[in-house]
């Protein structure tokens, strides 16, 4: 019998403690999920930075939804208490933004990362070619990547949202906005914003034009391949490790 100082029936108690412990397990997995995806990221930063000495991605946050807003989701989508129909219906428990100078980058290191033969596109959605309507940009992925347990691999699903610094400052100014407001934004604020954003947007095509102008970023670094600035460099080295 349920009492006040015990809510659960032991029936109850029992669905909640096997409910506890799946859904640890579940966002175990999504944790795992973002430490393969930031190795990914890291890996093509790197690689990115020593072919073209310079450095496409500003920035990179990850973090797992958390059990009270997964919660909250779970509420408003009407899903059942189950981890299968959770996990196929909410496709955000792992989150990963990526921060890049440049418009062209964005695409670039999206591109890059879902050629990638283990990851899985599930959905791309361009809200930077469509932006929404409060002036919402970036690059959104849904994608499924394996994550190798002792089991054996199992298919993870995670949001990947890839930016310039513009559209993220703009998206963290409106988040706090539309949060302060509980998403009743005065119609004055919601015009300016607007405005901001289409500023946002202005300020991105000109910085990539700048950069376009002085950094050509297709072309390798130049390097003198002439056998006589080879054979000085390789001499250089070997003195370096001798
Ligand atoms: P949920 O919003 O997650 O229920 O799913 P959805 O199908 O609406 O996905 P969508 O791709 O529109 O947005 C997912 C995420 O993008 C959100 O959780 C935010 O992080 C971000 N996002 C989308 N729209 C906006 C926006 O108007 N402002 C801000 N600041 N962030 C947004
Ligand atoms: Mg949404």
């Amino acid at each position: 019998m349920a009492t006040p100082a015990d809510p659960f029936t032991p029936g109850q108690a029992e669905r909640v403690r096997r409910l506890r412990t799946d859904f640890a397990r579940m966002l175990m997995h999504h944790q795992f999920a973002i430490d393969e995806m930031l190795t990914k990221v890291s890996i093509l930063r790197e690689e990115f930075l020593h072919l073209h000495r310079y450095n496409p991605i500003e920035h990179i946050s990850s973090r797992v939804k958390s059990p009270r807003s997964l919660i909250e989701k779970i509420t408003r989508r009407g899903l059942p208490l189950e981890i299968d129909a959770i996990t196929a219906n909410i496709t955000d428990i792992a989150g990963i933004r990526i921060t890049c100078s440049f418009i062209a980058d964005t695409y670039r290191v999206l591109e890059t990362l879902t050629s990638q033969n283990d990851v899985r596109i599930i959905e791309i959605k361009d809200y930077i070619a469509h932006p929404k309507p409060n002036g919402y940009k970036s690059l959104h992925a849904i994608l499924e990547i394996p994550v190798f347990l002792s089991a054996g691999p199992v298919p993870i699903v995670c949001e990947v949202q890839v930016r310039t610094i513009a559209m993220d400052f703009w998206a963290s100014l409106e988040h706090k906005i539309h949060y302060k407001y509980q998403g009743d934004v005065p119609d004055r604020l919601v015009e300016e914003l607007t405005r901001a954003a289409n500023a946002a947007g202005e300020l991105d095509r000109k910085m990539e034009q700048l950069h376009a102008e002085v950094h050509d970023v297709d072309s390798p670094a130049e390097d003198d391949d002439s056998d006589g600035e080879l054979l000085r460099l390789l001499l250089r080295l070997t003195r370096d490790e001798g």
